[in-house]
């Protein structure tokens, strides 16, 4: 049993070949990650794109929105609802040039077709983000483009993916940023290195190069390409087993969790096509249920605090304040999973939360 569970995923070698890009459709294309995808598909539109206006969710990560800043857009956010279902108003999105939707935590947002038909007849862009839902089985035909980022399911340096799907992309990528690639890498090494042999040490060194990494990524503001070692690789991971592991992990956290007081999870069933990111609850006691794990080596995200400069809605708040991502990620079995439902029974049945 791993001690630690959450966190930054390490490299694994990968040996077969997979089938995983044979099934998509369109044009793909690799780059360092999933916001570079995103400017990618603005730079290609950038002669097409009715107006510089984004309709997107207001529930949404930071790294999804500055792309549309960098690009020099108005951002109008839409709402969603508790469970995550858009709130679309018509008048918004008739006056946008892009309109920008996402699926979360592994599960497919239903994007009602009037809305892609009001789309098609203004001439408004369609993007989907999918990194969410990269290896769940959703048809996504009717979009302009999706991207994805790799990045957030297994130990990559880079992972972004764009898909043209109504014809291919006209724009070149440049060349992957170096410091960033040889910065991640080494971080991912590094960490496979510690999950071996743990140390305060090497924990601090790991942690260091992961933020330095992600430091010149979010100063890297072009259409930078992925490296080749990672589109390898992604050809090659055994994401089939990723798929079975999430869904096992799954479903052990959902009957652990279903009979506790105190705590909603967001999506109590599962369909065959799914593969999950994160086990989702919302509980109003999370900050001390979270920072209770990470006392215990669970290090649990938070899917997303919203930035103090930024428009939020009264639903994306009261989500951001009472969410947390519990992991149920490849990198564990049964027992870790087990050891979290223990922890959380702990805290939440005997007195744990009471102070
Ligand atoms: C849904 C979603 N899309 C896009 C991104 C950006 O991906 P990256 O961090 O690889 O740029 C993120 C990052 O957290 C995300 O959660």
């Amino acid at each position: 049993m791993l001690n630690e569970i959450g966190s930054e995923f390490w490299h694994v070698p990968s040996s077969e070949p997979n089938d995983f890009f044979s099934r998509c459709e369109g044009d793909i294309a690799f780059t360092m990650s999933g916001r570079t995808s995103i400017l990618y598909i603005l730079q290609e539109v950038e002669s097409t794109v009715t107006t510089k206006i984004v309709y997107m969710p207001a529930y949404c990560c930071d790294s999804m929105v500055a792309p549309f800043r960098l690009k020099g857009y108005d951002i109008h956010f839409y709402d969603i609802t508790h469970s995550f279902e858009p709130v679309i108003q018509l008048n918004l999105l008739k006056s946008a040039g892009v309109f920008f939707t996402c699926d979360y935590f592994g599960f497919p947002t239903s994007i009602p077709q009037k809305f892609i038909d009001t789309c098609r007849k203004h001439h408004i862009i369609t993007i989907h983000d999918i990194t969410m839902s990269l290896f769940s089985q959703v048809n996504y035909t009717n979009h302009d483009y999706l991207l994805g980022s790799f990045r957030k399911w297994i130990g990559i340096a880079s992972g972004g993916l764009a898909i043209a799907l109504k014809k291919p992309f006209s724009t070149q990528l440049l060349p992957p940023l170096t410091p960033y690639i040889q910065t991640r890498q080494k971080a991912l090494n590094l960490k496979a290195e510690y999950i071996q042999s743990p140390s305060e040490s090497l924990k601090t060194q790991v942690r260091d190069l992961f933020l330095n990494a992600e430091a010149l990524l979010n100063g890297a503001t072009s259409r930078y390409a992925s490296d080749t070692v990672s589109i390898d690789c992604l050809r090659h991971y055994p994401y089939l087993e990723l798929i079975e592991k999430r869904r096992r992990n799954y479903l052990t956290l959902l009957e652990g969790f279903s009979s506790l007081a105190n705590i909603n999870i967001l999506h109590a069933s599962m369909s065959a096509d799914t593969c999950p990111m994160f086990f989702i609850i919302f509980t109003d006691d999370r900050d001390r249920f979270k920072q209770y794990l990470i006392e215990n080596q669970v290090y649990p995200p938070v899917h997303w605090p919203i930035p103090e400069n930024r428009e939020h809605s009264e639903n994306s708040k009261q989500i951001a304040n009472a969410i947390l991502s519990i992991p149920c990620d490849q990198r564990y079995g049964t027992q870790e999973m087990e050891r979290i439902v223990a922890l959380a029974r702990f805290f939440f049945k005997t007195g744990e939360n009471t102070t």
